[in-house]
């Protein structure tokens, strides 16, 4: 029997209208539940689209992407967006905080999206913004907090539904290099409580120096580094 991966990526393609190259070209990727991966490349080498291709935020050209072995690019909007809200966690290269909910709000609203209960939902989310050091932040607005704090609240809104898979893009970039360095390993602790598979797109080579393996995009081929 072959084996079944948590997300596979099967000849994907993507090009953009005024780009000269296909941003991804025929790209090939296994990932393994348990399996942390950094992805790095230069600024404009398709990182994000990468990751919008795995959470079917956006659609390949060509190719297939699978999770647990069924095809998810062919599914309709709808279908999409509610296997990527039971398995999959999303922390954006730009935070995307919803602007007129508070800091809590923000942290639970996957499980409210979900139907879970509100109340036990708020317990939690609390507890997650105490380990992550915004105590004091709970019902602050996202225009009251700090690009870093903003970005820990992001972190908390990914990890609150204990997803398969984080798709994290530069999920610390908003920090100087020490808290960086400190947000992540919080991040790393508690992710790996949860069991849950990171994959993370980074320019920090300490960071990614924490995963199980490093891959390079480069000219829209994935290779090992
Ligand atoms: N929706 C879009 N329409 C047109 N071009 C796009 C679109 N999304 C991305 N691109 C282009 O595709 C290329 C890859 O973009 P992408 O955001 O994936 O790069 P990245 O590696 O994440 O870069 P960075 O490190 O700066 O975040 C860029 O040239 C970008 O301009
Ligand atoms: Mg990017």
């Amino acid at each position: 029997m072959s084996k079944i991966f948590l997300l596979k990526l099967i000849d994907v393609s993507k090009s953009f209208k005024g780009l000269e190259a296909p941003v991804l070209d025929k790209v090939n990727f296994l990932i393994s539940s348990g399996e942390n991966i950094a992805i790095t490349g230069v600024s404009g080498s398709g990182k994000s689209t990468l990751l919008h291709l795995m959470a079917g935020l956006e659609k390949p050209d060509h190719g297939k992407v699978e999770l647990f072995g069924h095809p998810i690019n062919t599914l309709s909007q709808n279908k999409i967006s509610t296997i990527r809200n039971k398995h999959f966690g999303f922390i954006y290269q730009f935070h995307h905080l919803l602007p007129d909910f508070s800091a809590i709000e923000n942290v639970v609203m996957p499980l409210v999206i979900r139907g879970d209960d509100p109340l036990a939902n708020l317990t939690q989310g609390v507890k997650l913004l105490k380990v992550l050091g915004l105590e004091n932040r709970i019902n602050h607005m996202p225009h009251e907090l700090s690009g870093g704090e903003r970005q820990r609240i992001a972190i908390a809104r990914a990890i609150i539904t204990k997803p398969d898979i984080i798709l994290a893009d530069e999920p610390t970039g908003n920090l100087d290099y020490k808290n960086a360095e400190l947000v992540f390993d919080m991040f790393l602790e508690i992710t790996k409580e949860i069991n849950t598979t990171i994959i993370l797109v980074t320019h920090d080579n300490k960071l990614a120096t924490k995963m199980n393996k490093i891959y390079q995009l480069t000219e829209g081929k994935i290779r090992t580094r």
